[in-house]
């Protein structure tokens, strides 16, 4: 379950911290801080990052989640589209899992509702993991320390698959990456950007780059489509939203994504086609908003942006039980 430290009582708790760490905003904008997630259930979030790290999720024995949203990385592999199981290119850019808990849904086109109904769709993916659940099953039920924490946490030794996303799912939802510094001044605190990055958000927000990248996360709010002023050029075969719904009107649409930490996720979009956030910068400007933004008008919504970068979990990298000599062996080549 979600708690949100947003009660005095629980604010006071942490002025350790800083003395208005999690205030809320005083300045009332489209895009809002982030709150800190705090679970209430420390053991299934300790036994979910286990299983995020875990490659023996995957048939080769060494991908996990981690390979390919790499919490060192900013939560993702910075690679166009991502590559899994057998070296195969997978037909989309990595979206971060860092605040991925604050969308509306999950994957581009949105076709998982939330964090565990989209954890059950990797570790199968031939082009990513490769592990029929069962098969992922005999191996976590093949060891007794997973054996044990499972107990633990769900009350069975017996792991099923809705207890493996349940707890990825709960780990997942702590990835949460308050106190940016564009936060900050949202609470009140006007030094915490500099002019520079306060134009550049005046841009951003005059030109109606919020209609689309607000809330929390800004983006992730909803999804919309690729290219409303002019087309967007991909040879990627991709539609978007269309795929889940046969709609029409949602060719092309995609979920907004997040702007948090958007310097470290780089390449960009969902073909992962632009390599800068100059670059995206400007095809925004261009498709969604019919703007040709002078360099200077880059370099400043692109300096905004860089505020948007927020304290990212500080994990300790989990030791993963032992196998045992039942448990089945990884198959790299299969
Ligand atoms: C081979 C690389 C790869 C691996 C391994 C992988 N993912 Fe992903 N992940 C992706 C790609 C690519 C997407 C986007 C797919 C799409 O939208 O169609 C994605 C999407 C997601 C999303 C949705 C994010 C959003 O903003 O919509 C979450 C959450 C996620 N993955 C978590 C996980 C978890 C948990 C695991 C392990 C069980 C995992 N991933 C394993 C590549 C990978
Ligand atoms: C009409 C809605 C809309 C507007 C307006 C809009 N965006 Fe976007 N933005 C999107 C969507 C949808 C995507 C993902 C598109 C894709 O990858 O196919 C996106 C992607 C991005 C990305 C890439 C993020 C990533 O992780 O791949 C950046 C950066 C971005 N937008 C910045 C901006 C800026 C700056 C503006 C204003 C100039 C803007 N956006 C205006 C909907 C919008």
């Amino acid at each position: 379950m979600k708690v949100k430290l947003s009660s005095l009582a629980v604010a006071i708790a942490v002025t350790a911290v800083s003395s208005v760490a999690w205030a809320s905003a005083v300045r009332d904008e489209p895009i809002t801080p982030i709150q800190p997630y705090v679970s209430e259930n420390p053991a299934k979030v300790q036994l979910g990052k286990k299983l995020f790290f875990e490659p023996r999720l995957s048939m080769s024995g060494i991908i996990s989640c981690n390979t390919c949203h790499n919490l060192s990385r900013g939560g993702t592999d910075n690679l166009a589209t991502s590559i899994g199981h057998g070296w195969a290119a997978g037909p989309v850019n990595a979206p971060t899992v860092l605040n991925s808990s604050l969308a509306i849904a999950q994957f581009w086109d949105g076709r998982a509702a939330d964090l565990q109904e989209q954890a059950a769709g990797p570790i199968q993916a031939d082009i990513e993991m490769n592990m029929p659940h069962t098969l992922a099953l005999d191996v976590l039920n093949s060891i007794p320390g997973y054996q044990d924490e499972f107990e633990q946490v769900f009350g069975s030794r017996d792991i099923t698959i809705d207890m493996v996303t349940a707890a990825i799912a709960e780990f997942e939802e702590t990835l949460v990456t308050p106190n940016a510094r564009f936060d900050q001044w949202l609470k009140g605190d006007d030094n915490a950007i500099t002019a520079y990055e306060l134009e550049g958000y005046k841009i951003f927000k005059d030109s109606g780059c919020t209609a689309c990248h607000n809330g929390e996360a800004a983006g992730g709010t909803s999804f919309q489509r690729m290219g409303i002023v002019r087309a967007y050029e991909s040879t990627s075969p991709v539609e978007g939203r269309y795929s889940i719904t046969g709609n029409d009107a949602d060719r092309f649409s995609f979920k907004v994504p997040t702007l948090r930490n958007v310097e470290y996720t780089y390449p960009y979009f969902h073909d992962g086609q632009a390599n800068t956030l100059e670059e995206s910068v400007d095809i925004m400007g261009q498709i969604q908003l019919g703007r040709h933004y002078t360099e200077e008008e880059i370099d400043k919504i692109v300096a905004f942006l860089k505020t948007l970068t927020g304290d990212m979990p500080q994990l300790t990298l989990p030791i993963l039980p032992p196998s045992s000599n039942d448990t089945p062996r990884p198959d790299p080549f299969r």
